[in-house]
């Protein structure tokens, strides 16, 4: 039976005698970067610094969400606005694997620039299990990689640590209640963002609207959670298809992007159920999306479990 107030205390011994000096935190403000931080923190006191990336693929709102989470840890943090660089480097990349380490390579470079002006040696990542897993872990085959494993750089110059390597989700929440973390009970979102929720190129103006399209997803299930009209999913965004169709918007035609929710129900994510949302909820966010997004004339929903499908689109 996991132990959530035992794994806390190994865990900051571990890093104790690992880290000699300064690290770095790779900070997201989900539930694995803020457990890693918390622990971290316990650890290493002033030797921590946050690092959080605005890589320009975030959730609309999540920079002040992120300040806040940080701030209320008392952890020093150095907010980077890198989304430029994050467009230009997937500027006419369409492949999901090259996506992926492409973005893990950038965050390496943002978090080795940062940590220099530190003096920090090692960086602390809220990876879990399922991350190395999935990337193939040396055993397995590749399903994706994980921004934070398989996209590293063989050339990095800073020591990774990993307290959270052999949690699955699920422990991780029970670590975060333990913490009296306000995150505890997050939906998951993956480090490389809302880049692999656009189907192939991931330019500027397509994280314009799957952040719009996301944004509605979570505003209009958390109503209906709230009004008691579903439980909430695990996890729930929606995903840009590089489809146009035709439509019609008042009385005329129309050629728009085709947005598709994505709702699951999992406990460690290794496996997932797609979620049975009421009609009624998905009639809200179809009518919503197709009336606020003039880019946008249909909305699909994706009734794929996991396996076969990934929760994530790419
Ligand atoms: P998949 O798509 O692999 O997703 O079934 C399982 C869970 O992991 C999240 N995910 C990621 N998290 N880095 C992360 O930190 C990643 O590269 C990544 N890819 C997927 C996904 O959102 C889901 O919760």
């Amino acid at each position: 039976m996991f132990d959530a107030e035992k794994f806390i205390k190994k865990a900051v011994d571990a890093i104790k005698s690992e880290v000699n000096g300064k690290a770095v935190i790779a900070t997201s403000g989900g539930v694995d970067s803020t457990v890693a931080a918390k622990i971290g923190s316990m650890a290493l006191g002033k030797n921590l610094v946050a690092i959080y990336v605005d890589t320009g693929y975030m959730r609309k709102g999540e920079d002040e969400k992120v300040k806040k989470i940080i701030e209320r840890m008392d952890i020093k943090l150095h907010y980077v606005d890198a989304s430029d660089e994050f467009y230009r480097a997937l500027a006419g990349i369409k492949d999901p694997e090259r996506k992926r380490k492409i973005i893990g390579e950038k965050f390496i470079r943002v978090f080795e620039r940062e940590a220099s002006k530190e003096n920090a040696e090692y960086l602390i990542q809220g990876t879990i299990a399922p991350d190395w897993i999935e990337s193939g872990g040396g055993l397995r085959d590749t399903i994706k990689s994980h921004h934070n494993v398989g996209g590293l750089p063989i050339d990095m110059n800073l020591k990774i640590v990993e307290p959270l390597r052999d949690l699955y989700k699920d422990e991780v929440r029970r670590v975060a209640r333990a913490l009296k973390l306000e995150v505890a009970e997050r939906q998951p979102f993956p480090g490389p963002g809302l880049a692999i929720r656009i189907m192939g190129e991931a330019t500027a103006e397509k994280a314009k609207v799957i952040r719009e399209a996301c944004y509605i997803v979570e505003e209009e299930i958390e109503k209906a959670v709230k009004e008691e009209k579903m439980s909430e999913p695990w996890q729930y965004f929606a995903v840009l298809l590089p489809v146009k169709t035709v439509g019609v918007h008042g009385d005329k035609r129309a050629y728009g992007y085709t947005i598709a929710i994505r709702s699951v129900e999992s406990v460690d994510a290794m496996t997932a159920d797609f979620s049975k949302i009421p009609y009624e909820v998905l009639d809200q966010i179809s009518t919503r999306m197709t009336n606020e997004m003039k880019e946008v004339n249909r909305i699909i929903y994706d009734i794929t479990n996991k396996p076969p499908g990934t929760v994530e689109w790419e």
